[in-house]
């Protein structure tokens, strides 16, 4: 197992929708314990694959024991098929380091995925688990929680992402 780097804001990885997954073999897995070790040792409650720097539709998730109903899971190809509900909440980042904004979410989805295995499943959640799944499909699909918090909270964080933006691309240099 290996803990990765995490890309930060402003790396292109992070805008692209991944690829779908095909292999469903010793590789992925290796991919998902990664993905879990770098997500515990940063603290973080859920992770996308791309925030490692991979282009496949993966993404994990483990609320620990802060967040009942979140426990530890892996998700191959996820979908959100169904939503409902709306809440408020505030949200930040493991790319995006320090910043955060209160984003608007659906409380109540429906995930169409599928596990290690290839084998598919249909996972109902609620609540803090659905906005962890929310956001981790939204970053497989190339899009970040700043995408969607409100015009006055965007322009108030406008500045430090620009300038996050380009620490990353010199760091990338
Ligand atoms: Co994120």
């Amino acid at each position: 197992m290996a803990v990765l780097p995490i890309t930060k804001y402003g790396t292109p990885i992070l805008r692209k929708r991944l690829e779908d997954v095909t292999e469903f073999g010793e590789p992925l897995k290796k991919i998902v314990e990664d993905m879990f070790e770098t997500m515990y040792e940063v603290r973080g409650i859920g992770l996308a694959a791309n925030q490692v720097g991979i282009d496949q539709r993966i993404i994990v998730l483990d609320g620990g024991p802060h967040y009942e109903g979140c426990e530890k899971i892996a998700l191959v190809n996820p979908d959100i098929i169904e939503s409902s509900g709306e809440d408020a909440m505030i949200e930040g980042c493991l790319s995006i380091p320090g910043l955060e904004g209160e984003v608007i979410r659906a409380t109540e989805i429906t995930i169409k995925a599928q596990d290690l295995d290839g084998k598919e499943v249909l996972i109902k959640a609620t609540d803090m688990q659905a906005r962890i799944y929310q956001h981790e499909c939204d970053h497989i699909n190339g899009k970040m929680y700043v995408d969607r918090v409100s015009t006055t909270t965007r322009s108030l964080l406008e500045s430090k992402l620009k300038k996050l933006q380009k620490k990353t691309e010199q760091d990338l240099r």
